[in-house]
């Protein structure tokens, strides 16, 4: 029985720290008016109720390919697998490339084709193409390579996903200190797994696109002396939330349900890093689901010290506990995780792996 393995993996951590207190002089807006209360207060209730203390941006020059590209390095090196032998390259993002002082998407060419060509990959046969699919663009590359795996067309994927959302954010809009930048990647193997019943195992997915698709999206800033023209990435955040907590816990259900794992052998949750409060939610109602409490320490989280870094979220949060980086989080060989994400479109993915 052969299955999909993780092999390596990897991440970028930007070096620049943004805390909650370098917004204490920012003015902020709201459709065209200034919010009443002072940026202070602003903060302080953006502590609550997102549980976000401070955010990575990319320093200087770097682009998200760059950062992609030293995710995969470390995938790379972690997994020993030789560059060329990677038939699949998948990134998942959403704005490409925007330089520092722009606002523009360069996405041609794609992303892909820009880390493929920065790791120095040769082999033509290494097929480098992105993957739009919001948040969880990411884990819907895993997927992706999971079914090409399957369908016998490769054996060997890098999976990235890399975002630097500091440089399309409205920097009057309070949400906005939600998001931050960011690089994980994952090397994955078909593998034979009959003897100890590693890999992934199962996954479920769903695209909601009635209203749903106006929940994330591209607008003007809120201040009034904007250039309307350019566009901003927005969000209607109780929308998103109440959309999340409605949908996300049965799509994680419907993916555990599928591995046949009973759900008490669920040993961590790695949950795209969306806000505190809404990861928990998702967490609480994914366990009453099965008439259950949430077990201590089954969701490790970096919101508190990342933020929302989009795509890069999962697969840094993994790199992290996977390496002991995070304790007292660890994950053992035989254990049962699940990745979890959702994010415009909207969309929702998961995944059930036996590490
Ligand atoms: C953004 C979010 C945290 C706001 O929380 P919320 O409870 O829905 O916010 P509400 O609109 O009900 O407002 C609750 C309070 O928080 C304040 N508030 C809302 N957003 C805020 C923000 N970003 N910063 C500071 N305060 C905020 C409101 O003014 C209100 O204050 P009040 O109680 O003093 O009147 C929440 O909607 C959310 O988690 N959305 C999901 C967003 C997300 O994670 N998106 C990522 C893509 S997957």
């Amino acid at each position: 029985m052969f299955r999909s393995l993780i092999s390596g993996t990897g991440s970028y951590i930007p070096t620049h720290i943004q805390s909650n207190l370098d917004f204490l002089q920012q003015a902020f807006y709201a459709n065209g008016q200034l919010l009443s209360s002072s940026p202070k207060e602003i903060i302080d209730k953006f502590r609550q109720i997102t549980g976000i203390e401070e955010r990575r941006y990319v320093s200087g020059g770097l682009t998200a390919a760059d950062i992609g590209s030293i995710a995969a390095r470390h995938a790379l090196e972690d997994s020993g697998v030789d560059p060329e032998d990677i038939d699949q390259l998948i990134v998942g993002h959403n704005f490409g490339i925007v330089l520092p002082g722009t606002i523009q998407s360069i996405a041609v060419p794609s992303l892909a084709s820009l880390i493929k060509h920065q790791l120095g990959i040769r082999n033509p046969a290494c097929i480098a193409y992105d993957l739009v699919f919001g948040c969880p663009g990411w884990l819907q590359g895993i997927i992706q390579a999971d079914a090409f795996f399957k369908a016998g067309i490769a054996q060997k994927a890098l999976v990235i996903g890399t975002e630097t959302l500091s440089r399309v954010v409205d920097p009057y809009d309070r949400d906005s200190m939600i998001f931050s930048d960011g690089a994980g990647a994952m090397l994955l193997e078909y593998r034979d797994a009959s003897v100890n019943g590693r890999g992934i195992l199962s996954a479920s997915m769903q695209t909601h696109a009635l209203e749903e698709v106006n929940y994330i999206g591209m607008e003007p800033s809120g201040h009034p002396n904007s250039d309307p023209q350019v566009r901003y990435m927005k969000m209607k955040g109780r929308k998103v939330y109440e959309f999340a907590l409605s949908h996300v816990p049965a799509a994680m259900k419907e993916c555990l349900d599928k591995s046949g794992v009973p759900v008490g052998e669920l040993k961590k949750i790695f949950l795209h890093q969306a806000n505190e409060k809404m990861d928990d939610a998702i967490v609480k109602r994914f366990y009453e689901l099965y008439d259950l409490q949430a077990p201590e320490n089954v969701m490790p989280m970096s919101i508190q010290w990342l933020g929302n870094s989009s795509v890069a979220t999962i697969p840094t949060l993994f790199d992290l506990v996977r390496k002991n980086q995070l304790p007292p989080h660890n994950i053992q060989p035989g254990d049962v995780v699940m990745f979890a994400s959702v994010g415009a479109g909207m969309n929702i993915n998961a995944v059930c792996y036996r590490c």
